[in-house]
């Protein structure tokens, strides 16, 4: 079988142009214009691509975009006191701070200091706790989950009923999300990691597989099963001698997956590619849980 790339970036275009034009009705009929607020701590290189490219696509979509850009050596208490002011911004509708942070700050506590309301990255416990309780529409859903999940409804259909999905990775920004919202669409859900006994013959069992576990092209054909749908979470940079080497001196990078695509291709029915698809889901996803959020502050 050769299977059908699934086009992530399209598909995250068109909800960015519906997100756009539903912030235009809402700025027209209310005078609310969604604010997000996005603080880094430190100079990972990688967090300053996704949060540059949060702020960037947040002014795309006709929002207040503020980036708050704070020293590595940031203390704990002083990031508490950005969120708590950010909190109390009536401008500000949406509010994340980008992970990982330095081992100086204790991120469950900063995570959950933002205010359920803001927190549209949906990793404090109020939205924790929604989601795997069922009240999902209550719940700011994380976004790579809820963007992977989108993929995997235009593939398979709403109902997951009779479907098996492994999830490989518990992580909590990913792996136990995306079991929840699966697990919620009916589908019967494994989250298998890397203490799992047999991991290829666990994922061989899957309709849906979900590979969420940061390892560069783990995934290969022989994890997958005949006609499934392949979800690449992963998103790993890893050196590409073949393109030659950058002004460092240093071999030039390329971004890949954690699924062997080509290999895993000649199985499955369907596959996202990396880069262009669940990664641009992500940041689609964290335009509408702020229009979201800035809907529900304005009555
Ligand atoms: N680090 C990696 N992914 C994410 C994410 O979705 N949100 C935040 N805040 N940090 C991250």
């Amino acid at each position: 079988m050769t299977a059908q790339t699934i086009d992530g970036k399209a598909r995250a275009a068109r909800i960015i142009d519906a997100v756009k034009r539903a912030a235009e009705a809402l700025r027209h009929e209310t005078g609310t214009e969604p604010g997000l607020a996005v603080v880094i701590v430190g100079e990972d290189p990688a967090s300053q691509v996704y949060v540059g490219s949060k702020a960037r696509t947040a002014k795309e979509c006709g929002f207040k975009s503020v980036k708050h850009v704070l020293g590595a050596d940031t203390t704990e208490a002083a990031l508490l006191g950005k969120i708590r002011e950010l909190n109390a911004d009536p401008t500000i509708h949406g509010l994340l701070v980008q992970l990982p942070l330095p081992g100086q700050i204790d991120e469950a506590k900063v995570i959950e200091a933002i205010a359920p309301d803001k927190d549209v990255d949906g990793f404090g416990l109020t939205n924790v706790g929604r989601l795997s309780t069922g009240a999902i529409d209550e719940a700011f859903v994380p976004c790579t989950p809820a963007g992977a999940m989108i993929l995997i409804r235009d593939v398979v259909g709403d109902d997951l009923s009779g479907k098996t999905a492994v999830v490989v990775g518990r992580s909590n920004i990913v792996g136990k999300p995306m079991a929840q919202l699966l697990l919620a669409a009916n589908a019967t859900v494994t989250i298998a990691h890397s203490r799992t006994k047999d991991l290829p013959a666990v994922c061989r069992g899957a309709d849906i597989l979900v590979a969420a576990v940061g390892r560069p092209e783990m995934i290969t054909g022989d994890y997958v099963k005949d006609g499934a749908v392949v979800i690449d979470v992963g998103i790993n940079r890893i050196a590409a001698p073949e393109k030659g080497l950058s002004d460092d001196g240093k071999p030039k990078t390329r971004l890949v997956g954690d699924v062997a695509f080509a290999s895993a291709a000649e199985k499955a029915a369907a596959v996202t590619p990396v880069p262009g698809g669940v990664g641009p889901m992500t940041i689609a996803m964290l335009m509408a849980n702020t229009l979201t959020a800035a809907y529900r502050a304005a009555g």
